[in-house]
């Protein structure tokens, strides 16, 4: 069973996605993980992104995406585990920018793909976020949800992750980043962040994280059992 969870940053689409993959056994495929790997490859080339430098960094690294063996998702490049590289606030804005490259999206789409049909074959099933996992990536997915929540309500959310990593930095700092980042998934021509016609609709501003968790737990659960699971929500 393949389930997308498209959105904007700071919705909550990758917390809750590993939290369900756990509960469900499923495995949570993180697609901003690959393009975040690329970016990483960009940044210590000191590479601006274009296409032509895309084709060349990434004919000679493979990005791959696997789990250790208690069970925690590991990003590799080759052999490296980039997992905490490709964490940081450079690498997340040179991502968005690789990510609105067609040759980077052309080289990403067969890997989710593939990384899907391995993981698939060991787990239930596996949960995909990211931007167009649902449009484009697995256009066929058993389910796709659009997970959304106010601006104001995702800048407090970052603010949170930045103050449990001891990170600071000023609310109106954190709501223009995400703003910004936002327009760019939004506005770029190639795969650019839209809900998917067939996706459940998922607002989560005031929802907890146990809430968005077992909302998309009994949407699975409606999936699985056959019935019309838009009539939900
Ligand atoms: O979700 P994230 O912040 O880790 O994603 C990093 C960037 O990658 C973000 O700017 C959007 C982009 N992305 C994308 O274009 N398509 C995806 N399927 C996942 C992420």
């Amino acid at each position: 069973m393949i389930v997308t969870i498209d959105g904007p940053a700071g919705a909550g689409k990758s917390s809750t996605a590993k939290e369900v993959a756990e509960r469900l056994d499923f495995r949570y495929l993180d697609t901003g993980a690959l393009y975040r790997a690329v970016a990483l490859v960009f940044v210590e080339a000191d590479a601006s992104p274009t296409n032509k430098n895309a084709d060349a960094l990434l004919s000679d690294c493979s990005i791959d995406l696997r789990f250790s063996t208690s069970d925690t998702l590991r990003v590799l490049i080759g052999d490296r585990d980039v997992s905490d590289a490709i964490r940081t606030s450079r690498v997340g804005d040179m991502a968005s920018q690789v990510a609105a490259l067609s040759a980077v999206r052309e080289a990403l789409l067969p890997l989710q793909r593939d990384i899907a049909a391995r993981w698939s074959r060991s787990r239930g099933g596996v949960v995909a976020d990211g931007r167009d996992t649902g449009t484009v990536v697995f256009p066929a997915a058993d389910l796709k949800i659009y997970m959304h929540a106010s601006l104001e309500e995702r800048a407090r959310r970052r603010m949170q992750e930045y103050e449990e990593q001891q990170t600071s930095a000023s609310f109106e700092d954190v709501r223009e980043e995400i703003r910004a980042r936002d327009e760019k998934d939004r506005t770029r021509d190639l795969a650019p962040l839209r809900r998917p016609d067939d996706a459940v609709v998922l607002d989560t501003t005031s929802l907890s994280f146990e809430e968005q968790v077992e909302a998309i737990e009994a949407l699975i659960e409606r999936a699985k059992a056959g019935t019309d699971v838009s009539a939900s929500h």
